[in-house]
Parts: structure tokens; sequence; C-alpha cells
């Protein structure tokens, strides 16, 4: 990588007032890429403090990587067919770059898919240098992913909000919704809930009590009181009962 720590965040960007003139737009990848950064945080951690001569820890280990990659690797799609048509449709050729560090992501995925099997496969020292190759190359994919994603919440999100208005970004937004299956929707918001700030979990919620059944938003708010610590149970209580 030979950008400078910080370039994706422009100065041009900031000296433009990025931020503040866009504060109150809607942001179709904040919460999404908040429960991708957790996921992944939580993911390397765990390749760091793996206990090779403990087979729960090992299946633990790589079952989160496992379920961390499939996320990624939906995303990914939900990006693709999604974000990128939108973009697309209002520059031609504006995804050209984005789309390559996609597609090379996707290799980065099927290559760590097949670390963890080998990691999985080995036994005694094998294990041990299996599961510490796994942890750097995982540590190399979390920080591509981390400046990917601000690179799409900076340039993309500037595009976006240059030719469509806040009701054309939630209809794209929701058409992701209805296209994840239960089981990721679950997988999403265990990640999604505490990653995001007290003002984004209650729109999420209210959000979720407004579209779905009321199982469902029952089901969302006992997730959400099992995740969160006191302090921000009681605000999304308050929230609610607002
Ligand atoms: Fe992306």
């Amino acid at each position: 990588m030979s950008r400078a720590p910080l370039a994706v965040v422009s100065d041009e960007n900031r000296e433009a007032g990025f931020y503040t003139a866009n504060a109150h737009r809607f942001d179709i990848y904040r919460t999404i890429h908040k429960a991708l950064r957790a996921m992944m945080i939580d993911s390397l951690a765990r390749a760091g403090r793996i206990d090779c001569d403990d087979a729960d820890s090992v299946a633990d280990t790589a079952g989160c990587i496992r379920d961390l990659l499939a996320s990624c690797r939906a995303h990914l799609e939900k990006e693709n067919r999604y974000v990128h048509r939108a973009l697309e449709s209002c520059r031609p050729g504006s995804t050209l770059a984005i789309a390559a560090e996609h597609a090379a992501h996707e290799a980065a995925i099927d290559t760590l898919a097949a670390r963890v099997v080998a990691m999985q496969t080995a036994t005694g020292d094998a294990r041990r240098t299996a599961a510490h190759r796994l942890y750097h190359e995982l540590s190399v994919f979390v920080a591509e992913n981390f400046v990917h994603m601000v690179s799409e919440e900076t340039t993309n999100n500037a595009l976006l909000w240059a030719h469509y208005d806040d009701s054309e970004i939630v209809a794209i937004h929701d058409a992701i919704l209805a296209s994840v299956s239960p089981s990721d929707s679950q997988t999403i918001l265990r990640w999604m809930i505490p990653a995001v700030s007290p003002d984004e979990r209650a729109r999420l919620l209210h959000a979720i009590r407004h579209d779905a059944p009321v199982a469902v938003f029952d089901g969302v708010r006992a997730l959400a009181d099992g995740l969160l610590a006191d302090a921000d149970r009681a605000k999304l209580d308050a929230a609610l009962a607002a």
C-alpha cells in the first residue's frame, strides 16, 4: 500500500466541508461498515489469542473467521449488485477502481478460507505455524478493508449524494435489506447493534418496529438486551419509549 495514512480522507474533502455538509444525508454504508469493522476486530483478536493445543479454541476461532469471510463475501455481492449499479448509472466508469478492489478481496477471502482449513487440519508445530500465517494474512485483509470502507464512505458517498436524493438512496438500501436472508440478518444485527452509536441504534430499532412483524421486532429487542451494557440498554429503552 503506497498511499499515506489518512490520504483516503483527503484534505480537499475536509476543506470543502465534506463532513459538515453531508452530516444529515442518508449514509448507505455507515452502520453495515461499523458492523463489519467490529466483526473484523473480533476475529483478528481471536486469531491472535488462539490456543493451538485446545481443540475448542481452534474450532471457535475457525468458526468466527468463517462467519466473517461469509459476511464479507455477501457484503461484496450486495455492493456490486446494488450500490455499484447506482454509481455507474450516474457516472459510467466510476466503480472501476473499487470493483478491482472487490475482486482482490474475493480472492483474499478464498485464500483465507483455505488457510483456516490448513490450520484446522494441521497438528503440533505445523498448526502453530499455520495459525500465525493466518493471523498475519487476516491482519492485512482487515487493514485493506478498513481503508477500502472509508474510501467508499467518502468518495462513493460523495457521488451518491451528488446524484441522488435521500429517498432514492433509502430505496437502494431497502432493496438490499429485502435481499438479505433471515439468518444473515441475524448475524449482521448481532454485530451491528453493539457497534453503532445510541442514536443510530435507536433509528435501527425504530425502523425494524415500523417495518417488521411484532415477533421479529421482539426478537431483535431481546438480542439487543443481551448484547448491550446497562447504560446503552437504558438509552435504547428511553428512545423506544419516546
Ligand atoms: Fe466495498
